[in-house]
């Protein structure tokens, strides 16, 4: 089978033997029997660490939990930092948790069910991979967007009853935050955890609006003339 790595903008081919079932496997083939000077990130070999995430055929995936195929073609992820060949750097996940405070506030000391931690499970399994900040068009163009893992931290944290500080989660994602997400869904559709930080955003705008925030862009949507809301008071 044949693989091509993007590397430093350039094409590199592979020939790699049908025997070898993921991708990781194919890197380590790769590594050990062609070119020693791939670099490439892993970790657990089991879809757990979120370390070896890279894009394969335009689309963000985790290398030890991808098949093979022939003419796969391999390159690293986007929006972030490239250290070299699929290593990409992770200082932005640390900076962003600390600039939103995505940890708990303030403890609430309230008793927790199992249907509470229910609530917030699904985004609690977030492994960091960030193939939501690569396919994200937004971040694409504004790195200071805070972007899907951390909007979906915050709906984990707003919604731990753990946590007695709220409104502070909320108030922080206002500016770069929740309203700049064009809901496209790219996020969605890569993340290898199942959460859908879509739909985390879409209810996060809700909660703002219940702590007196609004879009700001709507301010600023044109109707075709004046302050034109679109609906007709006689009706
Ligand atoms: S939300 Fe999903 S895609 Fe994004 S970093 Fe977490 S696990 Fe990866
Ligand atoms: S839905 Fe929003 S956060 Fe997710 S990829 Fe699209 S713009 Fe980015
Ligand atoms: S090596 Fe840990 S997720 Fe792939």
């Amino acid at each position: 089978m044949k693989l091509t790595i993007i590397r430093d903008d350039k094409e590199q081919i592979f020939e790699i033997p049908d025997s070898v079932y993921t991708l990781l496997e194919a890197l380590r083939y790769i590594k050990t029997n062609l070119d020693r000077t791939l670099s490439f990130n892993q970790g657990c070999r089991s879809g757990v660490c979120g370390s070896c995430a890279c894009i394969v055929d335009d689309k963000e995936v985790l290398s030890c939990k991808t098949f093979l195929s022939d003419n796969q073609v391999i390159r690293p992820l986007k929006n972030v930092q490239i250290i070299k060949d699929l290593v990409v750097s992770k200082e932005k996940i640390d900076e962003n948790i600390k600039k939103y405070k995505s940890v708990i506030l303030e403890n609430s000391n309230a008793n927790i069910s199992k249907d509470d931690t229910k609530k917030i499970d699904i985004q609690s399994n977030c492994i960091l991979c960030q193939s939501c900040y690569s396919s994200c068009p937004v971040f694409g163009v504004n790195e200071q967007f805070a972007g899907p893992y951390i909007l979906s931290r915050v709906y984990r944290y707003v919604n731990d009853k753990k946590e007695a500080n709220q409104k502070e989660h909320i108030d922080l994602i206002q500016k770069d935050g929740v309203w700049d997400c064009t809901l496209c869904g790219n996020c969605t559709m890569v993340c290898p955890e199942h959460l859908d930080p879509k739909n985390d955003i879409q209810l996060l705008r809700n909660m703002s609006a219940t702590y007196g925030y609004m879009d700001p862009n709507f301010g600023n949507m044109s109707f075709g003339g004046g302050m034109d809301f679109g609906f007709n008071p006689n009706f």
